[in-house]
């Protein structure tokens, strides 16, 4: 089929690359010019693992193309893609400016009968809207121009396989033309036994909210459970063992830490939040989730200073520095909201990062990065595991130890053994289980 994508993001490229390993002929098209440039070449403009050679190899094959010409690249287009980003307003709510700038752009040049897909991170109410742009840009021939909602459910670092083997496949629509459509589309997901899940388009926005902040309470329900561990010398790790061996509450997404981050749960809990409020519900428990989250680095914080007392003169080295492991995206990581409290304590603050040390610079310049593991301990009184970087596991703990002031070791992921660190002689502040020293 032909396809146009509109934004190449971490999800409208995955979207290009993927449908085109499918068989589409696929268009990606964005607002800049330089990533397209980029995109040209082959190269991916940021880390995912697998995406670059998709990338490439659509191009080598000709099944992917890419082009700053919007008008061009929607012309000819069965499905057209709408996967902008829609950064947070200071109130909160998504910004949608460049999701209706996307639907009046495939408004105006889309050739009909096609369908308009939203799959933006955007909140529920946003499919009529795009409906709405769709008939006014085009009165005559609008309602040949159908909105559909397919929500992503891709995590980024594995968003290739999320999409390439997902676990369901959400589409909301209004008519069987539109749903046959898309049946069409991800029929070689369909063949291979995907579950595949048609709607209304108002539940499948709702769903992609119920998702994603149902996956955000698990984890804040964890880093409660390890605020009281942590008070009554409970281990967390092992009572999130236990509530996982349930099958009703199953064992993924339990793990206590230093809270969740990246640019989908904490903006889209906050649209959730708003949408309920505009739609006249009061859900307090949303506001909860993001409470026990900040509070997250908070108890790391307090760990620190429990460990080192005054920060003033200190020299903390935090190891990961992205949001989790597997992306070097730093949008709303917890190691640079942990960075910044550090820092107005006083305290001098070094950070390593597989491959994110020029995305955190950016977004924190004060931050001094190391070009490796052992250069951030070298002279610090603190050493803070942020996110579980598998090549972390492979440390030398001994060499670290002998470069460090004092051997503190804050684990905000409970990446490490606590034996293991009793044996290597650190000073060991895992997260919701007794310290080690
Ligand atoms: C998420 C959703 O998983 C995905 O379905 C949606 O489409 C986009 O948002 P992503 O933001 O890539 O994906 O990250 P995810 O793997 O879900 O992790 C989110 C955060 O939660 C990370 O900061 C991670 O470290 C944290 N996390 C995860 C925990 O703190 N504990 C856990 O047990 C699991």
């Amino acid at each position: 089929m032909r396809v146009t994508v509109i934004g190449t993001g971490h999800v409208g490229l995955v979207t290009c690359a993927t449908l085109a390993e499918l068989g589409h002929r696929v268009v990606g098209t964005d607002s800049n010019p330089e990533r397209i440039d980029l995109l040209r070449r082959g190269a991916a403009p940021f880390f995912e693992p697998g995406l670059e050679s998709l990338v490439s190899k659509g191009i080598d094959t000709g099944g992917l193309s890419f082009t700053s010409d919007s008008a061009e690249a929607v012309r000819d287009a069965e499905v057209i893609f709408i996967c902008v980003g829609t950064p947070p307003r200071a109130s909160g709510e998504a910004s949608l400016v460049a999701v209706e700038k996307a639907a009046a752009q495939a408004a105006a040049h889309a050739t009909p009968p096609c369908v308009v897909v939203e799959k933006s991170t955007v909140p529920a109410g946003t499919a009529v809207r795009v409906g709405r742009t769709l008939r006014r840009v085009r009165p005559d021939d609008g309602h040949d121009l159908e909105v559909v909602s397919n929500p992503e459910f891709l995590r980024e670092g594995k968003a290739v396989r999320d999409s390439l083997e997902p676990d369901r496949v959400l589409v909301g629509a209004e008519s069987p033309r539109a749903f046959a459509t898309m049946r069409r589309l991800y029929s070689p997901l369909i063949d291979k036994g995907c579950t595949w899940i048609e709607t209304d388009i108002a539940t499948a926005e709702l769903a992609k909210h119920a998702c994603n902040a149902f996956l955000a309470l698990k984890i804040s329900y964890a880093n409660a459970l390890a605020r009281l561990c942590e008070r009554s010398g409970a281990d967390v790790v092992a009572v999130a063992n236990v509530m996982g061996a349930d099958a009703r509450i199953g064992p993924h997404f339990l793990g206590a830490g230093l809270g969740y981050g990246g640019y989908c749960f904490p903006k889209d809990l906050q649209a959730f939040e708003r949408l309920a409020s505009r739609l006249g519900y009061d859900f307090p428990l949303l506001k909860e989730i993001a409470r026990i989250n900040d509070e997250a680095v908070e108890a790391a914080a307090d760990k620190i200073i429990d460990a080192l007392w005054n920060l003033e003169d200190k020299r903390i080295a935090l190891l990961g520095l992205s949001f989790k492991p597997g992306t070097d995206d730093v949008r709303f990581a917890p190691s640079l909201a942990l960075a910044r409290r550090l820092a107005e304590e006083g305290a001098a603050v070094v950070g390593y990062d597989p491959h994110a040390q020029a995305e955190a610079k950016a977004e924190m310049p004060e931050l001094e990065i190391a070009p490796d593991p052992y250069e951030a301990a070298t002279g610090s009184d603190c050493l803070v595991l942020c996110s579980e970087w598998e090549q972390f596991r492979s440390l030398d703990l001994a060499r670290i130890k002998g470069l460090m002031n004092y051997p503190v070791l804050v684990d905000g992921r409970n990446f490490f053994d606590p034996q293991e660190m009793r044996a290597a002689g650190f000073t060991y502040y895992p997260t919701g289980r007794p310290r080690v020293d």
